[in-house]
């Protein structure tokens, strides 16, 4: 019945009106997980400024369209409450308390879409790299209580120490570096992760490669493993196409397994849980496939 209101109000109402309700109940849903699970440890923060739509351009537009709607407030704050509620529902059934986590890394943080709702987080150090200096600028001058750095294509991150963060995001970062520099990278967030710390990275997987690729493209994905695009490729992503990156590329998951075991403990391909986190997961149209590991 909800279901049916729902969809009767997205015909009815301003498009305006639709995202703005969304991103409330999205934002309402967030603060009451975290203040319940954080409790004394909970602040209260406004979202933040939303950036230009340039820089949103090169961070989250599969095709013009999708821009269009990415560069909305309400869409672009709301993305951030659902997909960071997602990463703690995540923790949680790794059975990962909030409260102790008392440092976290956003490796390739754009303009902090993600890391400024860890700000809800009492007295967490936050750090956020970007390899574009644009982005880093922009949250320099907008994301007050995190500190953000520039870093190269190539490791290390001068800025951190062996054993520094409990907690390591990547979300759509190796989505957009070749394999053999994802390597390199793998070893940098070990090098820098707490042991016993968590790195989460997302990948492109099935759901994306049927998004994108051609038949043949996907009959080479399946047969080695992974495929890159280039910035030039017209299946490119929008965002890559407009200097985003250079490269989109997809890992299948025994890509995934095989490379990430190697170099970590990998706990799970999240999209094979079962329960209510693959729900979870399955909400988000299950766009990319996301893996937990865990620094041995
Ligand atoms: C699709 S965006 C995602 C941004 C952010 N993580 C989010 O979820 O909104 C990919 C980001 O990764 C950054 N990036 C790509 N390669 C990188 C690298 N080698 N080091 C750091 N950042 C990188 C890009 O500049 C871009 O900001």
């Amino acid at each position: 019945m909800l279901r049916v209101i729902r969809k009767a109000a997205k015909t009815i109402l301003p498009k305006s009106t639709v995202y703005r309700l969304k991103r409330q109940s999205a934002q309402n849903r967030f603060e009451k997980y975290t203040q319940q699970k954080l409790d004394m440890n909970f602040k209260l923060v406004e979202p933040g400024a939303i950036p230009p739509q340039e820089l949103i351009a090169k961070t989250a537009a599969l095709n013009e369209a999708e821009l269009e709607k990415q560069s909305q407030a309400d869409v672009y704050l709301e993305t951030g409450y659902y997909s960071v509620l997602r990463l703690f529902k995540i923790l949680e059934h790794f059975s990962i308390n909030l409260r102790t986590i008392g440092s976290v890394f956003e490796f390739g943080c754009g303009t902090a879409r993600l890391l400024r709702y860890f700000r809800h987080l009492d007295g967490v150090k936050l750090v956020g790299s970007d390899v574009n200096p644009e982005m880093i600028e922009w949250c320099l001058n907008n994301i007050p209580d995190v500190e953000f750095y520039h870093n190269q294509l190539t490791p290390p991150l001068s800025f951190a120490e062996d054993n520094s963060f409990d907690l390591i995001l990547a979300s759509s970062v190796f989505t957009h570096i070749p394999l053999d520099t994802q390597e390199v990278w793998l070893k940098e967030m070990q090098r820098i992760l707490k042991p016993g710390g968590i790195f989460i990275c997302s990948v492109l997987g099935q759901n994306h490669a049927s998004l994108i690729l051609g038949e043949r493209e996907k009959a080479e994905l399946n047969k080695t493993g992974s495929y890159t695009l280039t910035s030039d490729d017209s299946q490119a992503t929008f965002s890559t196409k407009v200097g985003g990156s250079a490269w989109d590329v997809f890992q299948t998951r025994s890509e995934v397994i095989t490379h990430r075991s190697l170099i970590f403990k990998l706990s799970s391909v999240i999209n094979e849980v079962k329960g209510s986190l693959y729900k979870a997961c399955s909400r988000l149209k299950g766009k990319c496939r996301t893996i937990l590991a865990i620094a041995c």
